[in-house]
Protein backbone atom coordinates (compact mmCIF):
# COMPACT_ATOMS: atom_id res chain seq x y z
CA UNK A 1 0.00 0.00 0.00
CA UNK A 2 1.27 3.26 -0.95
CA UNK A 3 1.91 5.42 2.04
CA UNK A 4 -0.10 8.65 3.07
CA UNK A 5 2.68 11.05 2.82
CA UNK A 6 3.72 10.14 -0.73
CA UNK A 7 1.88 12.75 -2.77
CA UNK A 8 2.88 15.12 -0.33
CA UNK A 9 6.81 14.86 -0.48
CA UNK A 10 6.72 15.12 -4.11
CA UNK A 11 4.91 18.00 -4.03
CA UNK A 12 7.07 19.58 -1.26
CA UNK A 13 10.20 17.99 -2.91
CA UNK A 14 8.99 19.81 -6.23
CA UNK A 15 7.94 23.18 -4.47
CA UNK A 16 11.49 23.49 -2.78
CA UNK A 17 13.14 22.30 -6.28
CA UNK A 18 11.43 25.16 -7.39
CA UNK A 19 12.26 27.74 -4.69
CA UNK A 20 15.99 26.47 -5.56
CA UNK A 21 15.99 27.20 -8.75
CA UNK A 22 14.41 30.35 -8.69
CA UNK A 23 17.11 31.44 -5.89
CA UNK A 24 19.72 30.41 -8.74
CA UNK A 25 18.65 31.94 -11.27
CA UNK A 26 18.12 35.07 -9.16
CA UNK A 27 21.65 34.93 -7.66
CA UNK A 28 22.66 34.48 -11.62
CA UNK A 29 21.13 37.90 -13.06
CA UNK A 30 21.00 40.03 -10.01
CA UNK A 31 24.83 39.44 -8.36
CA UNK A 32 25.94 39.26 -11.64
CA UNK A 33 27.46 36.28 -12.27
CA UNK A 34 26.93 35.61 -15.82
CA UNK A 35 30.33 36.58 -17.45
CA UNK A 36 28.85 38.91 -20.59
CA UNK A 37 32.36 39.89 -21.80
CA UNK A 38 32.62 39.09 -25.81
CA UNK A 39 36.17 37.55 -24.87
CA UNK A 40 34.49 34.99 -23.07
CA UNK A 41 33.29 32.43 -25.56
CA UNK A 42 29.87 29.99 -24.56
CA UNK A 43 30.31 26.60 -23.24
CA UNK A 44 30.13 24.29 -26.98
CA UNK A 45 27.14 22.33 -25.83
CA UNK A 46 25.59 25.85 -25.42
CA UNK A 47 27.01 27.21 -28.47
CA UNK A 48 25.80 24.08 -30.44
CA UNK A 49 21.56 24.73 -28.50
CA UNK A 50 21.62 28.04 -29.80
CA UNK A 51 22.59 27.34 -33.19
CA UNK A 52 20.36 24.29 -33.66
CA UNK A 53 17.81 26.37 -32.47
CA UNK A 54 18.60 29.54 -34.99
CA UNK A 55 18.54 27.12 -37.76
CA UNK A 56 15.38 25.53 -36.81
CA UNK A 57 13.79 28.86 -36.25
CA UNK A 58 14.86 30.25 -39.41
CA UNK A 59 13.91 26.82 -41.64
CA UNK A 60 9.90 27.33 -39.43
CA UNK A 61 9.75 30.78 -40.64
CA UNK A 62 11.34 30.72 -44.08
CA UNK A 63 9.31 27.90 -45.09
CA UNK A 64 6.35 29.81 -47.21
CA UNK A 65 8.50 31.82 -49.28
CA UNK A 66 8.41 31.69 -53.14
CA UNK A 67 12.04 32.69 -54.43
CA UNK A 68 11.69 34.95 -57.67
CA UNK A 69 14.43 33.30 -60.43
CA UNK A 70 17.84 33.81 -59.16
CA UNK A 71 20.46 32.98 -61.95
CA UNK A 72 20.28 36.02 -64.02
CA UNK A 73 23.82 37.76 -64.50
CA UNK A 74 22.97 41.24 -63.27
CA UNK A 75 21.28 40.77 -60.08
CA UNK A 76 24.32 38.11 -59.35
CA UNK A 77 26.87 41.08 -60.04
CA UNK A 78 23.85 43.77 -58.06
CA UNK A 79 24.22 41.19 -55.34
CA UNK A 80 28.09 41.23 -55.09
CA UNK A 81 28.11 45.17 -54.53
CA UNK A 82 25.84 44.84 -52.14
CA UNK A 83 27.33 42.14 -49.85
CA UNK A 84 30.66 44.36 -50.56
CA UNK A 85 29.08 47.34 -49.23
CA UNK A 86 26.79 46.11 -46.20
CA UNK A 87 28.45 42.30 -45.71
CA UNK A 88 31.83 41.82 -46.08
CA UNK A 89 32.85 44.08 -42.91
CA UNK A 90 31.56 41.22 -40.82
CA UNK A 91 31.36 38.19 -42.72
CA UNK A 92 34.74 38.70 -45.06
CA UNK A 93 34.96 36.86 -48.47
CA UNK A 94 37.34 34.97 -50.86
CA UNK A 95 40.44 36.51 -50.06
CA UNK A 96 39.61 39.32 -47.98
CA UNK A 97 39.29 39.16 -44.09
CA UNK A 98 36.51 40.25 -42.06
CA UNK A 99 37.10 43.78 -40.24
CA UNK A 100 37.87 44.34 -36.84
CA UNK A 101 34.16 44.31 -35.85
CA UNK A 102 33.73 41.05 -37.74
CA UNK A 103 36.75 39.54 -35.91
CA UNK A 104 35.62 40.73 -32.57
CA UNK A 105 31.86 39.69 -32.47
CA UNK A 106 30.73 36.50 -30.04
CA UNK A 107 29.15 34.50 -32.00
CA UNK A 108 31.28 34.73 -34.67
CA UNK A 109 30.03 35.85 -38.14
CA UNK A 110 31.26 32.96 -40.16
CA UNK A 111 32.62 33.26 -43.89
CA UNK A 112 29.25 33.26 -45.85
CA UNK A 113 31.43 30.97 -48.70
CA UNK A 114 29.53 27.84 -47.72
CA UNK A 115 25.83 29.46 -47.01
CA UNK A 116 24.71 28.13 -49.93
CA UNK A 117 25.38 24.01 -48.28
CA UNK A 118 23.74 25.15 -45.31
CA UNK A 119 20.57 27.23 -45.86
CA UNK A 120 17.98 27.10 -49.03
CA UNK A 121 18.08 30.61 -50.90
CA UNK A 122 14.78 31.76 -48.92
CA UNK A 123 16.09 30.73 -45.50
CA UNK A 124 19.41 33.11 -46.68
CA UNK A 125 16.55 35.66 -47.86
CA UNK A 126 14.87 35.58 -44.26
CA UNK A 127 18.22 35.47 -42.44
CA UNK A 128 19.27 38.75 -44.57
CA UNK A 129 16.22 40.27 -44.28
CA UNK A 130 15.31 40.05 -40.39
CA UNK A 131 18.51 39.67 -38.74
CA UNK A 132 19.04 37.39 -35.84
CA UNK A 133 18.02 38.76 -32.92
CA UNK A 134 20.79 38.56 -29.68
CA UNK A 135 23.59 37.67 -32.05
CA UNK A 136 25.05 40.81 -34.13
CA UNK A 137 23.39 39.77 -37.43
CA UNK A 138 21.46 42.76 -38.74
CA UNK A 139 18.18 43.03 -40.47
CA UNK A 140 18.46 44.23 -43.71
CA UNK A 141 14.80 44.77 -44.16
CA UNK A 142 15.05 48.50 -44.12
CA UNK A 143 18.22 49.01 -45.68
CA UNK A 144 17.90 46.91 -49.14
CA UNK A 145 15.10 47.01 -51.33
CA UNK A 146 13.53 44.10 -52.22
CA UNK A 147 15.45 43.34 -55.00
CA UNK A 148 18.44 44.17 -53.43
CA UNK A 149 18.02 41.32 -50.66
CA UNK A 150 17.25 38.35 -53.30
CA UNK A 151 20.30 39.92 -55.24
CA UNK A 152 22.74 39.08 -52.53
CA UNK A 153 20.74 35.83 -52.28
CA UNK A 154 21.55 35.07 -55.77
CA UNK A 155 25.08 36.38 -55.22
CA UNK A 156 25.63 34.04 -51.85
CA UNK A 157 24.41 31.52 -54.24
CA UNK A 158 27.63 32.00 -56.77
CA UNK A 159 30.21 32.81 -53.66
CA UNK A 160 31.69 29.26 -53.57
CA UNK A 161 32.56 29.40 -57.24
CA UNK A 162 34.40 32.50 -57.43
CA UNK A 163 38.44 32.70 -56.57
CA UNK A 164 39.53 35.61 -55.10
CA UNK A 165 40.77 37.20 -58.32
CA UNK A 166 37.01 36.66 -59.54
CA UNK A 167 35.26 38.23 -56.39
CA UNK A 168 37.61 41.16 -56.11
CA UNK A 169 36.82 41.63 -59.99
CA UNK A 170 32.70 41.32 -59.48
CA UNK A 171 33.33 44.01 -56.99
CA UNK A 172 35.71 46.37 -58.32
CA UNK A 173 34.88 49.77 -57.76
CA UNK A 174 35.94 52.26 -60.51
CA UNK A 175 37.00 55.70 -59.92
CA UNK A 176 34.75 56.93 -62.24
CA UNK A 177 32.97 55.73 -65.22
CA UNK A 178 32.17 57.29 -68.92
CA UNK A 179 29.42 59.85 -67.07
CA UNK A 180 31.43 60.88 -64.07
CA UNK A 181 29.43 57.88 -61.80
CA UNK A 182 30.89 55.23 -60.63
CA UNK A 183 31.54 52.60 -62.57
CA UNK A 184 30.93 48.64 -62.00
CA UNK A 185 28.27 47.07 -59.86
CA UNK A 186 26.67 48.93 -57.39
CA UNK A 187 23.70 48.19 -54.94
CA UNK A 188 20.43 50.50 -54.16
CA UNK A 189 18.37 52.32 -55.67
CA UNK A 190 20.34 54.12 -57.88
CA UNK A 191 21.17 51.14 -59.71
CA UNK A 192 17.54 50.21 -60.14
CA UNK A 193 15.16 52.97 -60.53
CA UNK A 194 12.01 50.67 -61.74
CA UNK A 195 12.80 48.59 -58.26
CA UNK A 196 12.48 51.10 -56.34
CA UNK A 197 9.30 52.94 -57.90
CA UNK A 198 7.15 51.18 -55.50
CA UNK A 199 4.12 53.14 -55.45
CA UNK A 200 3.59 55.49 -52.19
CA UNK A 201 1.29 54.07 -49.80
CA UNK A 202 -1.05 55.39 -46.97
CA UNK A 203 1.19 55.03 -43.66
CA UNK A 204 0.96 51.65 -42.64
CA UNK A 205 0.79 51.32 -38.51
CA UNK A 206 2.39 48.07 -37.88
CA UNK A 207 5.08 48.50 -40.11
CA UNK A 208 5.70 51.73 -38.53
CA UNK A 209 6.10 50.40 -35.15
CA UNK A 210 8.77 48.26 -36.88
CA UNK A 211 10.49 50.86 -38.88
CA UNK A 212 10.87 53.17 -35.38
CA UNK A 213 13.02 50.61 -33.77
CA UNK A 214 15.03 49.58 -37.30
CA UNK A 215 15.63 53.64 -37.55
CA UNK A 216 16.67 53.36 -33.72
CA UNK A 217 13.83 55.96 -33.00
CA UNK A 218 14.36 54.07 -29.50
CA UNK A 219 17.72 54.82 -28.88
CA UNK A 220 17.03 57.97 -28.01
CA UNK A 221 13.08 58.33 -27.46
CA UNK A 222 11.45 56.43 -24.92
CA UNK A 223 8.42 55.73 -27.12
CA UNK A 224 4.79 53.07 -26.17
CA UNK A 225 5.12 49.70 -27.22
CA UNK A 226 8.84 50.29 -28.55
CA UNK A 227 11.14 47.97 -26.22
CA UNK A 228 13.94 49.97 -24.88
CA UNK A 229 16.03 51.21 -21.83
CA UNK A 230 14.10 54.26 -21.68
CA UNK A 231 16.64 56.98 -22.46
CA UNK A 232 15.82 60.65 -22.63
CA UNK A 233 18.07 61.63 -24.69
CA UNK A 234 15.26 63.26 -26.82
CA UNK A 235 11.86 63.76 -25.38
CA UNK A 236 9.02 60.84 -24.78
CA UNK A 237 6.84 60.35 -27.65
CA UNK A 238 4.01 59.71 -25.38
CA UNK A 239 1.11 61.25 -26.39
CA UNK A 240 2.83 62.69 -29.23
CA UNK A 241 -0.67 62.02 -31.24
CA UNK A 242 -2.80 64.14 -29.23
CA UNK A 243 0.01 67.44 -29.30
CA UNK A 244 -0.88 70.19 -31.40
CA UNK A 245 3.19 70.93 -32.32
CA UNK A 246 6.11 68.48 -33.42
CA UNK A 247 9.31 69.90 -31.54
CA UNK A 248 7.68 73.04 -31.32
CA UNK A 249 7.81 74.62 -34.54
CA UNK A 250 5.02 72.40 -36.68
CA UNK A 251 1.56 71.66 -36.67
CA UNK A 252 1.06 67.87 -35.48
CA UNK A 253 -0.16 66.56 -38.99
CA UNK A 254 1.08 63.24 -40.63
CA UNK A 255 2.56 65.15 -43.56
CA UNK A 256 4.27 67.40 -41.41
CA UNK A 257 5.72 64.13 -39.32
CA UNK A 258 6.39 63.15 -42.23
CA UNK A 259 8.94 66.14 -42.97
CA UNK A 260 10.41 66.39 -39.72
CA UNK A 261 11.36 62.96 -39.87
CA UNK A 262 12.56 63.15 -43.40
CA UNK A 263 13.47 66.79 -43.70
CA UNK A 264 14.71 67.59 -39.66
CA UNK A 265 17.42 70.23 -40.30
CA UNK A 266 15.46 72.28 -42.63
CA UNK A 267 12.95 72.65 -39.92
CA UNK A 268 15.21 73.17 -37.48
CA UNK A 269 18.83 73.57 -38.65
CA UNK A 270 19.84 74.05 -34.54
CA UNK A 271 17.90 70.73 -33.70
CA UNK A 272 20.40 67.84 -31.87
CA UNK A 273 18.04 65.15 -33.61
CA UNK A 274 19.97 63.52 -36.40
CA UNK A 275 18.44 62.64 -39.79
CA UNK A 276 18.28 59.18 -39.99
CA UNK A 277 18.19 58.83 -43.83
CA UNK A 278 14.38 57.99 -43.14
CA UNK A 279 12.65 56.75 -46.89
CA UNK A 280 9.06 58.99 -47.93
CA UNK A 281 7.20 55.51 -47.38
CA UNK A 282 8.97 54.55 -44.06
CA UNK A 283 8.23 58.03 -42.96
CA UNK A 284 4.62 57.68 -43.86
CA UNK A 285 4.63 54.19 -41.71
CA UNK A 286 6.08 56.01 -38.45
CA UNK A 287 3.58 58.98 -39.06
CA UNK A 288 0.64 56.61 -38.73
CA UNK A 289 2.23 54.70 -36.09
CA UNK A 290 2.59 57.80 -33.77
CA UNK A 291 -0.44 59.42 -34.48
CA UNK A 292 -1.99 56.01 -32.51
CA UNK A 293 0.05 57.25 -29.41
CA UNK A 294 -2.96 59.27 -27.49
C1 LIG B 1 27.71 43.72 -37.90
C2 LIG B 1 28.16 42.46 -38.41
C3 LIG B 1 27.38 41.78 -39.51
C4 LIG B 1 27.05 42.27 -40.74
C5 LIG B 1 27.34 43.65 -41.30
C6 LIG B 1 26.37 41.19 -41.43
N1 LIG B 1 26.30 40.09 -40.64
FE1 LIG B 1 25.48 38.29 -41.13
N2 LIG B 1 25.88 37.57 -39.27
C7 LIG B 1 26.50 38.27 -38.26
C8 LIG B 1 26.50 37.49 -37.06
C9 LIG B 1 27.07 37.89 -35.72
C10 LIG B 1 25.87 36.26 -37.39
C11 LIG B 1 25.50 35.13 -36.44
C12 LIG B 1 26.42 34.01 -36.46
C13 LIG B 1 25.82 32.87 -35.65
O1 LIG B 1 24.82 33.02 -34.96
O2 LIG B 1 26.42 31.81 -35.74
C14 LIG B 1 25.51 36.35 -38.79
C15 LIG B 1 24.89 35.33 -39.49
C16 LIG B 1 24.55 35.39 -40.83
C17 LIG B 1 24.00 34.30 -41.58
C18 LIG B 1 23.74 32.90 -41.05
C19 LIG B 1 25.06 32.25 -41.31
C20 LIG B 1 25.33 30.93 -40.74
O3 LIG B 1 25.43 30.00 -41.53
O4 LIG B 1 25.51 30.88 -39.52
C21 LIG B 1 23.81 34.75 -42.86
C22 LIG B 1 23.25 33.97 -44.04
C23 LIG B 1 24.23 36.14 -42.89
N3 LIG B 1 24.68 36.49 -41.64
C24 LIG B 1 24.17 36.94 -44.01
C25 LIG B 1 24.57 38.27 -44.03
C26 LIG B 1 24.44 39.12 -45.19
C27 LIG B 1 23.89 38.67 -46.53
C28 LIG B 1 24.92 40.34 -44.83
C29 LIG B 1 24.95 41.60 -45.67
C30 LIG B 1 23.70 42.02 -46.25
C31 LIG B 1 25.34 40.26 -43.44
N4 LIG B 1 25.12 38.98 -43.00
C32 LIG B 1 25.90 41.30 -42.73
C33 LIG B 1 27.02 39.56 -38.36
C34 LIG B 1 26.90 40.41 -39.45
C1 LIG C 1 20.30 60.82 -31.47
C2 LIG C 1 19.03 60.98 -30.82
C3 LIG C 1 17.75 60.95 -31.62
C4 LIG C 1 17.33 60.00 -32.51
C5 LIG C 1 18.08 58.76 -32.99
C6 LIG C 1 15.99 60.37 -32.92
N1 LIG C 1 15.60 61.51 -32.28
FE1 LIG C 1 13.79 62.39 -32.40
N2 LIG C 1 14.42 63.90 -31.24
C7 LIG C 1 15.67 63.98 -30.65
C8 LIG C 1 15.76 65.24 -29.94
C9 LIG C 1 16.97 65.71 -29.15
C10 LIG C 1 14.53 65.90 -30.13
C11 LIG C 1 14.13 67.27 -29.62
C12 LIG C 1 14.29 68.15 -30.81
C13 LIG C 1 13.93 69.59 -30.62
O1 LIG C 1 12.90 69.88 -29.97
O2 LIG C 1 14.67 70.41 -31.16
C14 LIG C 1 13.72 65.02 -30.95
C15 LIG C 1 12.43 65.32 -31.33
C16 LIG C 1 11.58 64.43 -31.95
C17 LIG C 1 10.15 64.64 -32.17
C18 LIG C 1 9.36 65.84 -31.71
C19 LIG C 1 8.93 65.54 -30.30
C20 LIG C 1 8.09 66.60 -29.67
O3 LIG C 1 7.99 66.55 -28.44
O4 LIG C 1 7.55 67.44 -30.36
C21 LIG C 1 9.68 63.52 -32.80
C22 LIG C 1 8.26 63.25 -33.21
C23 LIG C 1 10.81 62.65 -33.00
N3 LIG C 1 11.93 63.23 -32.48
C24 LIG C 1 10.72 61.42 -33.62
C25 LIG C 1 11.82 60.63 -33.92
C26 LIG C 1 11.76 59.46 -34.74
C27 LIG C 1 10.51 58.88 -35.35
C28 LIG C 1 13.04 58.99 -34.84
C29 LIG C 1 13.54 57.82 -35.66
C30 LIG C 1 13.32 57.91 -37.08
C31 LIG C 1 13.88 59.85 -34.03
N4 LIG C 1 13.10 60.85 -33.51
C32 LIG C 1 15.23 59.65 -33.82
C33 LIG C 1 16.66 63.02 -30.69
C34 LIG C 1 16.65 61.90 -31.49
Amino acid sequence: MLPMGAPKTVLLTIAALAVAGAAAGALVVYGGLYNVAATEQHFQPVYSLLETAMHQSVRMRARNIEPPRLDDERLVMRGAACFRDKCVQCHGAPGVAQGDIGKSMQPLPGPLVDARHHWKPRELYWVTRHGIRMSGMPAWEFRLSEDDLWSVVAFLARLPDLTPQQYAEATRVEPTGAQGAPAGPSCGPATAPQANAAPLQAGDVRRGMRALHQYACNACHTIPGITSSSPNVGPPLTGIGGRSLIAGKLANTPDNMVRWLRRTHEVDPLTAMPEMGVTEQDARDIAAYLVTLR
